[in-house]
């Protein structure tokens, strides 16, 4: 099938100013977009600059926003947002400065996501643990969603917070704070907690859903804040177990 991709185009070393141009190309009826943006990089514009890895919706390279919406471009079909041929306009990820063309500088996202402590704090005198930590199926089965997080960006290019207030911590890093505050062998709860509750934590979170809806991976940051939440008011109140 026949399609046009309108490209947001930013190539610093000739042009302040980004500008757009299109494309034509002529793709299988099951491609996806990062399959057209390839060929057009491959036979069109070596010039065309964009970050893919895996293909597969694993990686989390290929995030932008296309027609509008911040999604991973191998996860989506040509025929899914232009189902007649017609143009699709392709951007970089919002909220995020942008290197080259559809490459954005992630380093905002990484330096938050560091933030919330992400990863198993130990107990010192747990290093060598004596016998295994137990998590019920039922939390385990609960948890599946927020580790499935690829660290794409998606969510926090579709945040509106985001948007108007880029020291807000964001959607994806206290989806990953739940995770490890959930988990019975983590002991970095209490530090995650105070860092997400300041100003610009998750009481900046505006309850909206971008996140969830535009997550690839079924992730649902918003579900995440508001466990957050809770947390802290027990905390605060002296409830917390
Ligand atoms: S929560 Fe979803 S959209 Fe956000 S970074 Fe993780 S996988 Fe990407
Ligand atoms: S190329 Fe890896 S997630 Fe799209």
């Amino acid at each position: 099938m026949l399609v046009r991709l309108k490209i947001r185009r930013y190539q610093p070393e000739t042009s302040e100013e980004p500008y757009y141009q299109s494309f034509q190309v002529d793709v299988p009826e099951k491609a996806t977009v990062l399959d057209s943006l390839l060929e057009v990089r491959d036979y069109l514009d070596g010039t065309l600059n964009l970050r893919a890895s895996c293909r597969s919706a694993i990686c989390g390279s290929c995030g932008m926003r296309i027609n509008g919406v911040s999604r991973l471009a191998c996860k989506t079909l040509v025929v899914d947002v232009a189902p007649r041929g017609g143009e699709i306009t392709i951007e970089p990820l919002a909220n995020l400065p942008v290197i080259k063309d559809l490459v954005a500088d992630m380093d905002p996202f990484w330096r938050k996501w560091r933030e919330v402590t992400p990863w198993l704090v130990t107990d010192g005198e747990e290093e060598k643990p004596v016998r295994e930590h137990l998590m019920s199926n039922k939390l385990a089965i609960y948890l599946t969603q927020f580790a499935g997080c690829i660290a794409c960006g998606v969510c926090y290019s579709a945040c509106p917070i985001v948007a108007i207030d880029d020291e807000y911590i964001g959607p994806a890093a206290m989806a990953k704070a739940l995770r490890y505050s959930y988990d019975p062998r983590d002991h970095g709860k209490r530090q995650r907690l105070a860092r997400l509750a300041e100003e610009q934590g998750l009481w900046r979170c505006h309850t909206i859903f971008s996140c969830a809806e535009q997550c690839p991976k079924r992730v649902n940051p918003t579900e995440a804040i508001q466990q957050l939440k809770k947390m802290v008011i027990l905390a605060r109140l002296g409830l917390a177990r």
